[in-house]
């Protein structure tokens, strides 16, 4: 039996509703340094065009990771143990959750997404598969502050976030992220989580700066989406992608640049940007295995198993609440 739940203003959004978001964009755009969030890649077109980015042969995450669980998933599943709940965090179609089901068993199947839409067609189709689940659709926006409802049974609970998201969180919000997600597991839950390594500049380059150009789209077209919700006047083709690796920060950076001197306005404010001036789109974080273990026992998990390709490119961690 499935059931679907709009926890978040952002998953039903009507008028009011808009408003902390337009106050949000609306500071990013004018502080001293232009900045977005990277939830506003994700439209229809934005969540398609990641689909297809996944695909590309320079986006190694997507395949790296699928490659772990694949190799591994027998040796995870031992280590997880079976049963409990399975709390998928940014689960998207559901794909990479199913995989696990026929290994880790579990008794409930919670996806989380900041769009219950995008989760209804996908969860209806999974519960035909697995008909003895018992799936509760979530539709939350997990940069905002969160809780689980009622209905999501409290003991055995396994956090699932793959695909590196975790890289999108400066260290600082991933840690705080993590010790939520600890506190909210309870005494014998636990975390698997699957986190892009640090590696060659060049490949981290390549991975967001595609030669089809697909991530320079999914990056500019998170203007079309700030337009519909700030109403403002950005025109696509006055921007640039750029992609770069901040070695001292350890992460991959989007920004947009001016092509040339121009002015965006929206209802109740304006900004003028010199030419080659940037809008800071999107941070993706890499870390080593040493300092994500460190991480992950900063926030109160005990020490983790983890698991990785032969070019250590990836790695998936578990680990138990302690
Ligand atoms: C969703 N996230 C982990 C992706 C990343 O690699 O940081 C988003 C992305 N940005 C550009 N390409 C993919």
């Amino acid at each position: 039996m499935s059931s679907l739940y709009p926890v978040s203003d952002a998953a039903s959004p009507h008028p009011d509703s808009q408003q902390p978001l337009r106050a949000e964009l609306a500071a990013g755009l004018l502080a001293a340094t232009a900045h977005t969030a990277p939830k506003y890649f994700y439209d229809a077109v934005g969540s398609l065009l990641f689909e297809a980015i996944c695909q590309l042969p320079e986006y190694y995450p997507t395949r790296t990771e699928a490659a772990i669980f694949s190799r591994h998933l027998a040796e995870m599943a031992q280590a997880i143990g079976p049963g409990g709940t399975l709390i998928d965090l940014g689960a998207g179609n559901c794909a990479k959750a199913a995989l696990l089901f026929p290994h880790l068993h579990p008794e409930q199947y919670v996806p989380i997404d900041i769009s219950l839409e995008h989760l209804r067609s996908a969860v209806q189709h999974l519960q035909q598969r697995f008909p003895h689940i018992e799936m509760t659709a979530l539709g939350l926006d997990l940069s905002l502050p969160w809780r689980l409802p009622s209905e999501v049974r409290s003991d055995q609970r396994l956090f699932f976030y793959p695909g590196s998201s975790i890289g999108n969180f400066h260290p600082d919000q991933a840690a705080l992220f993590l010790r939520q997600l600890r506190a909210a597991c309870g005494k014998d839950g636990g975390i698997l989580i699957g986190v892009d390594l640090l590696k060659d500049r060049q490949l981290l380059h390549a991975a967001y700066d595609d030669g089809l150009g697909l991530t320079a789209a999914f990056n500019l077209n998170l203007l079309r989406h700030v337009n519909r919700v700030l109403g403002s006047d950005f025109e696509v083709g006055q921007w640039q992608h750029q992609a770069c690796f901040n070695a001292d920060l350890s992460r991959v950076e989007m920004h947009l640049a001016a092509r040339s001197d121009l002015v965006v306005s929206w209802s109740g404010g304006r900004r003028n940007f010199a030419r080659g001036e940037r809008i800071h789109t999107e941070n993706s974080y890499k870390y080593t295995v040493a300092r994500f273990l460190e991480l992950l026992e900063m926030a109160g998990f005990g020490r983790a198993a983890y698991w990785s390709d032969p070019q250590d490119w990836y790695a998936v961690f578990y680990a138990k609440a302690i």
